[in-house]
């Protein structure tokens, strides 16, 4: 018969409704949390400063040194090819001879030079290009065959890479040139072409060149450079900054800082930012772009104190030909940017850049 049916209870149906209500409601609301929680990015996780922040007196806290010393990194550098593969390579020979040149420059071309007497100041190229051309931040070459020829500020003109070693043959080394045919010539542009082959043109490798660091908000001071020199360099390059040579004087076991044999007022390493980028990532001896030994500090005064030393003078009257051109650390003016030749050497150098971007602009 039809008991289908069933006796209606009035209050078991509200009840029942109210449980479907709740349901769906909280379905909702769970629905609503995991949308926003795919939708809504996550704040960025608080990034501490590295770059240390000076009190008013322009020194710096224990905490913002520790600070510029710690530094993770899990970049993949540049590793230079192995020589171990040049076996059978129809320019091994060169190409040997030029990294030759590059690790004993001294011995070809010092005092007692097998092809030149004299023609340098008797520093090697690996002074300042650490462990042959190839040290991650250390000056390395990894991206000369991929970037030259190029237009450089500094000479106004595109360089090819003959010209751009001679530079360091005759700032850096203080000395003569090179003839392009020549065999050392030929030797060495192997060396760093074949250092280079496998960096895609035009491209810059990780770690190529030298590692940026954070600009000082006041002058770097040469007196604290001297303290700090004196503490942590000259048990190596000697109180006179001169250097010492190996016992048979056929090269330097530590390369001079400043004085008549080393690298000239018109060389990288006379400006600032240069030196201080080398110093901090690479020196004292050991040093590296992960483990520095030096705060940011005091390697902007040891740049500021030994580039106030005396050392061998250019005439670099035609560089920067186009002086809108020049860099916030370049200390010869004339200038556009209206500061002055003190500020550009030893800054602050914030405001001169800032200046110089502005100029750029209009
Ligand atoms: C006193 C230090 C010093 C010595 C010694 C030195 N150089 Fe340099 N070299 C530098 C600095 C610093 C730079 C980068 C300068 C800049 O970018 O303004 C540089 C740049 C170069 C570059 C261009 C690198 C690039 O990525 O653009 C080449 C090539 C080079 N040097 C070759 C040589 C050779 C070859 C020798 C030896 C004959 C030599 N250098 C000796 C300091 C030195
Ligand atoms: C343990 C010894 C040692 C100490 C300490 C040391 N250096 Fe060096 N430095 C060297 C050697 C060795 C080279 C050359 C590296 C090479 O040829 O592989 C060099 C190279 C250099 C160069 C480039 C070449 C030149 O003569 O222009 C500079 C600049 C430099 N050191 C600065 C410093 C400064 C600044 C300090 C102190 C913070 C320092 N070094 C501490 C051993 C040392």
């Amino acid at each position: 018969m039809n008991d289908q049916s069933q006796p209606d209870n009035p209050l078991a149906t509200i009840v029942s409704k109210l449980i479907n209500i709740i349901a769906i409601l909280i379905v909702f609301i769970i629905g609503l949390i995991i949308l926003l929680i795919v939708f809504i990015p996550a704040p960025k996780a608080k990034q501490k400063v590295v770059a240390p922040v000076a009190d008013e007196n322009g020194n710096f806290t224990e905490e913002a040194k520790q600070e510029s010393l710690k530094i993770k990194d899990t970049t993949n550098y540049w590793m230079a090819p192995d020589v171990a593969t040049l076996e059978g390579d129809f320019n091994k020979d060169l190409i040997l001879y030029g990294k030759d040149l590059i690790v004993h420059t001294s011995e070809y071309f010092g005092e007692n030079g097998k092809v030149f007497k004299a023609s340098t100041n008797g520093m090697n190229c690996q002074n300042c290009h650490l462990d042959a051309g190839t040290k991650v931040f250390g000056n390395n070459y990894s991206a000369v065959a991929s970037t030259y020829p190029k237009y450089r500020a500094r000479s106004g003109a595109t360089e090819n890479i003959y010209k751009r070693v001679n530079d360091c043959f005759e700032r850096s080394l203080n000395g003569k040139g090179l003839d392009t045919s020549s065999k050392e010539m030929q030797g060495i542009v192997a060396y760093i072409n074949w250092l280079g082959k496998d960096v895609p043109k035009g491209i810059s490798t990780e770690g190529s060149g030298l590692k940026k660091l954070a600009f000082l908000e006041r002058a770097a001071s040469p007196e604290n450079g001297k303290t700090i020199y004196s503490q942590k360099c000259a048990s190596c390059h000697q109180a006179d900054g001169l250097g010492l040579m190996n016992s048979e004087k056929t090269a330097y076991t530590y390369p001079p800082l400043w004085g008549e044999r080393s690298y000239n007022d018109g060389a990288g390493l006379f400006r600032m930012s240069n030196f201080a980028k080398y110093i901090k990532y690479n020196m004292p001896l050991g040093a590296s772009h992960n483990s520095p030994q030096l705060t940011d500090e005091e390697a902007w005064d040891i740049a500021a104190f030994v580039n106030s030393q005396s050392r061998p003078y250019k005439d670099i009257k035609k560089d920067w030909p186009k002086i809108e051109q020049k860099p916030f650390d370049h200390p010869f003016g004339p200038y556009k940017d209206g500061y002055s030749e003190e500020q550009h050497k030893y800054g602050p150098f914030k405001p001169i850049q800032d200046k110089i971007a502005s100029l750029k602009k209009k």
